[in-house]
């Protein structure tokens, strides 16, 4: 018999629970046995008690568990290298860094996950491709990692299932920025798929579940001790939030701005992003290259076109097709008109990832569908100089009423000034 509300009771008042304890709520929640009310007040209790670091290891510890662990280092006879956001608005980093680090020559299999709040998830933006299958069985996953050099699939119901089950739940419960729950989450997957060295984008600012870079940095670091406890080479990546990474908020959108940044036609700040991931990912890889000579390879993958050719590859791989005509668009696109001359100070990520949300690119509760044609795209970003009636935005939306309210919102996002902001860099800090 599970006591799960005494575990709850004590969770609430400020109690270290011991490990075997949290595995026993974990795992019976995994079984069915601990319904999802009492998992939601869990959680709740955590959010605001927080985990020990003893109690962090325990909930990764079970979460990883309640399934499936596979070695692919071991079934590929090759390193690993996995990486992972904290998430964020317009990140699509993952769709393009996998082709490219594929081109390079460095195998890169990853389970993704969906969206989260305001914030989409990979597997969304992989979906709005017709055809493109998520579900691969293990075995399937594993050769096209072989063959194609490059898989991205849904965490399959094995791996990991607790967290799939309390992710969905959390997502419902606002209970999705809690620090150690998030670093429970992304490493028992992390670990789980066995990838031997991560690169892992922790984002900073108002889009991100971390707003501070003290928040991120404590974020980098249990996450560093997770990797270390289960052996495996973390480096984490603290990077800028504050504004939609890139121009595209929303599914299709951010598929076409991927593809476009695999070819070297992306947004600076997206390019730059994805340039230094992949560099790190390299460098932490078995081809024993320094910074320098990773930074070369992945330029060269690129500019030659390795980079798209793999992305063609991977999609058709995986029942897509290279074909970008077929992603869908949105019958409506309005503008979001500058109201006066200025430069752009500041625009809200959470505005934005908010109207892409209520545009229906999100969900609002673990059983919504996504749109995936709809979104936003910002033109102009801080520091951009912008003329009084010229485009800031574009609104892709379903129908006239819902562009009315995004184009509002989106407006709202945007402050404007008469002085460039003080620049704020992509990739603000490095944690090993
Ligand atoms: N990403 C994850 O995988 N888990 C979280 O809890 C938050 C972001």
């Amino acid at each position: 018999m599970i006591r799960a509300a005494e575990l709850i009771q004590r969770k609430r008042d400020g109690a270290e629970l011991a490990p075997e304890e949290i595995g026993e709520l974990i795992l019976g929640y995994a079984r069915g046995e601990v319904p999802d009310y009492q998992l939601a007040a869990f959680c709740m209790a955590v959010y605001f008690r927080g985990l020990s670091p003893r109690e962090t290891y325990a909930l990764t510890d079970a979460m990883i568990r309640s399934g499936d662990t596979i070695d692919l280092g071991g079934a590929l006879g090759r390193k690993v290298v996995d990486k992972h956001s904290t998430g964020g608005v317009g990140d699509k980093t993952s769709l393009a860094v996998g082709p490219i680090v594929a081109a390079c020559g460095v195998p890169f299999g990853k389970m993704s996950g969906r969206g989260l709040g305001h914030t989409g998830g990979t597997l969304d933006k992989l979906e709005s491709i017709p055809g493109f299958r998520i579900e691969l069985t293990l075995d399937e996953f594993v050769s096209q990692v072989r063959d194609v050099g490059l898989a991205i699939i849904g965490q399959t119901a094995e791996l990991v299932p607790a967290d799939k089950a309390l992710y969905g739940l959390r997502d419902v419960t606002a209970t999705v920025d809690q620090l150690s729950l998030i670093a429970a989450s992304i490493m028992s997957k992390k670990i789980a798929a066995g990838a031997q060295a991560i690169v892992l984008d922790v984002k900073v600012g108002d889009g991100a579940f971390m707003k501070t870079l003290d928040d991120a940095r404590r974020l980098a670091e249990a996450m560093l001790s997770l990797g270390e406890q289960a052996g495996r080479q973390v480096v984490c990546l603290l990077t800028d939030m504050e504004q939609p990474l890139g121009a595209a908020v929303g599914n299709a959108l951010e598929v076409r701005e991927a593809r476009a940044t695999v070819r070297g036609e992306g947004p600076p700040d997206f390019t730059q992003l994805v340039h230094d991931a992949c560099l790190r990912l390299l460098t932490l890889s078995d081809l024993g290259i320094d910074e320098a000579e990773a930074r070369r390879r992945v330029a060269e993958a690129v500019a030659s076109g390795a980079a798209e050719a793999t992305w063609c590859r991977w999609l058709e791989a995986q029942g897509g097709t290279a074909d970008e005509d077929v992603l869908e668009r949105a019958p409506v696109v309005r503008t979001v008109e500058s109201p006066r001359e200025g430069v752009v100070t500041r625009l809200g990520a959470i505005a934005v990832g908010n109207a892409a949300l209520h545009l229906g690119a999100g969900r609002q509760t673990k059983s919504d569908t996504i749109d995936h044609a709809v979104g936003v795209v910002c033109l102009r970003k801080r520091g951009d100089g912008v003329e009084r009636g010229e485009t800031l935005a574009e609104v892709h939306a379903r129908d006239d009423a819902s562009a009315a309210e995004a184009v509002d919102a989106v407006l709202a996002a945007y402050e404007l000034g008469d002085t460039p902001p003080p620049e704020r860099r992509i990739l603000i800090e490095v944690v090993s």
